[in-house]
């Protein structure tokens, strides 16, 4: 079979660079097996293909990663050009999916901790020594001791008893026990990997921008908790001892990139080693070629920003405690849409914009404005996925789509109706990463082919 009009320049960047591959120059064109099983030669292979490049095909000279490659012309005379064995091994895929598993328990759990109102349990950040939990009754009390200290006891929790106060430490120990078990199971074998060479250079640049998303999701936790343990609660006027509202949102938003990231990496692994393999089905990649679906890819990326930026909304009605309010649904009080006055006061924002933010009926109102309207889009993919000729894959995916959100809308209002009870609360949280890992399923399923198949 011969194939005209190779569209791709084998460059560093491009997944197949790295997989083993043997290029044997024959007048004008080249033999490859790359699209076979790696580990079959082409030279006994009886599916061995016959492909010709593009002039100006850039192909590695011999696999090594930064730089070497080399340009050849149709007159090109390299009689063995490149044995690439530099990719990254699937093993590394399912290492970050497990990482990204980890993350959505974390997750769950930082809200089970907010919820139980136990976050501010543990007033101090000792990473090493925080390990181990006060084990004896006088270690007890002087943790105890210490969280007398600050304004959630003083205005809250002044009738908290020793056992009452060990259930909330064990919560936020926890939580926090999980995030240093998720930076060694992220960083030990994240080193391994490095220096064994398990990773291209393109994967291990993604798994280090992980490494440094995952410490600074730690610094931004304890950054949250001191606006939580703040001194000036005590002055403010009617102000409740909680975390400030940003730096939840910050905190949980960082969360949801840092597991978008290893879900999308560890799925792209996985894909490009079925590719190296030959293993991609040959329909999937001429439909992920086909002009066709090329809005529907835009569209699929651009709701999974809205699914993303709901959940951020929905971060800032759990941080001022906005569910509490208006517990009623479609109506707030008398009316779909809330007084003028209500959604624009100055009681809680000296200038009009700051409502989005900081007024509890206004971040509730967005909140609806915002799931509504992710709802009603991602109603027009599905109906729009029903007129493109999409992968299997991507079909399934689109349904799941629509079939979680419906889930996760009836969550959200069970969860406001009954006045954010702590399972629900928990459900419409995790229901929210499970809609943004299946959007980005979609968007991973529609993802474009390095070349053509
Ligand atoms: C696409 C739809 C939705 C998404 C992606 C979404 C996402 C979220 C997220 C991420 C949170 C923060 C959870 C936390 O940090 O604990 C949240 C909170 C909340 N959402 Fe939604 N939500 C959606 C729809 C709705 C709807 C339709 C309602 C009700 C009208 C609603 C009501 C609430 C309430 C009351 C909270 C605060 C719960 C708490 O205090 O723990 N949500 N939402």
């Amino acid at each position: 079979m011969v194939r005209k009009g190779f569209q791709t320049k084998l460059t560093s960047k491009n997944p197949l660079y790295f997989f083993t591959s043997q290029w044997v120059h024959s007048s004008n064109s080249f033999h490859t097996n790359f699209l076979l099983p790696k580990h079959r030669p082409f030279a006994r292979s009886s599916f061995t293909r016959k492909v010709v490049f593009p002039t100006n095909a850039t192909v590695p000279r011999n696999g090594s990663l930064g730089g070497n490659s080399v340009k050849l012309s149709s007159q090109s005379s390299i009689p063995v050009v490149a044995t690439a064995t530099k990719f990254t091994k699937p093993i590394v895929g399912y290492w970050l999916l497990g990482t990204a598993g980890l993350v959505f328990g974390i997750v769950v759990l930082g809200g089970l901790t907010r919820l139980t109102e136990s976050g501010l349990s543990i007033v101090e950040w000792k990473p090493i020594t925080g390990i181990i939990p006060p084990l004896t009754n006088v270690h007890w009390e002087e943790e105890f001791e210490k969280y007398k200290q600050f304004p959630e006891y003083k205005l809250l929790n002044y009738n908290m008893t020793l056992p009452e106060f060990k259930y909330i430490y064990f919560m936020e120990w926890a939580h926090r026990i999980w995030g240093r078990a998720i930076g060694l199971a992220f960083i030990i074998p994240a080193t391994y990997f490095g220096f064994r060479g398990y990773m291209s250079k393109a994967t291990l640049n993604k798994v280090v921008g992980l490494a440094g998303l995952l410490g600074f999701q730690g610094v931004l936790g304890w950054y949250m908790v001191k606006s939580g343990l703040s001194e000036e609660t005590m002055t403010t006027p009617n102000a409740v001892p909680r975390v400030s509202h940003y730096r939840l949102a910050a905190h949980l938003g960082s969360a949801f990139l840092l597991y978008a990231g290893m879900l999308l990496t560890g799925l792209q692994v996985l894909r490009d080693a079925k590719i190296a393999n030959g293993n991609f089905p040959k329909a999937v990649a001429r439909a992920l070629a086909n002009p066709a679906v090329n809005t529907f890819r835009r569209s699929a990326i651009g709701t999974t920003a809205l699914v993303f930026l709901t959940s951020m909304s929905g971060a800032l009605v759990a941080g001022l405690d906005a569910g509490l309010i208006y517990n009623e649904f479609p109506y707030m009080g008398q009316r779909i849409i809330p007084p003028k006055s209500e959604l624009f006061s100055k009681t809680y924002a000296n200038s009009l914009w700051r409502n989005f933010f900081d007024n509890p009926t206004t971040v509730q109102f967005d909140h609806r404005v915002l799931a509504v309207t992710t709802l009603s889009v991602i109603t027009a993919l599905w109906l729009y996925s029903k007129k493109v000729p999409l992968p299997s894959q991507a079909k399934l995916a689109v349904n799941y789509l629509l079939g979680v959100t419906g889930l996760q809308i009836t969550l959200g209002i069970s969860t406001l109706i009954y006045m954010v009870p702590i399972p629900l609360a928990s459900a419409h949280q995790a229901g929210s990463l499970t809609l943004l890992s299946t959007a980005l399923w979609l968007v991973h399923a529609m993802k474009k082919m390095p070349i053509k198949i």
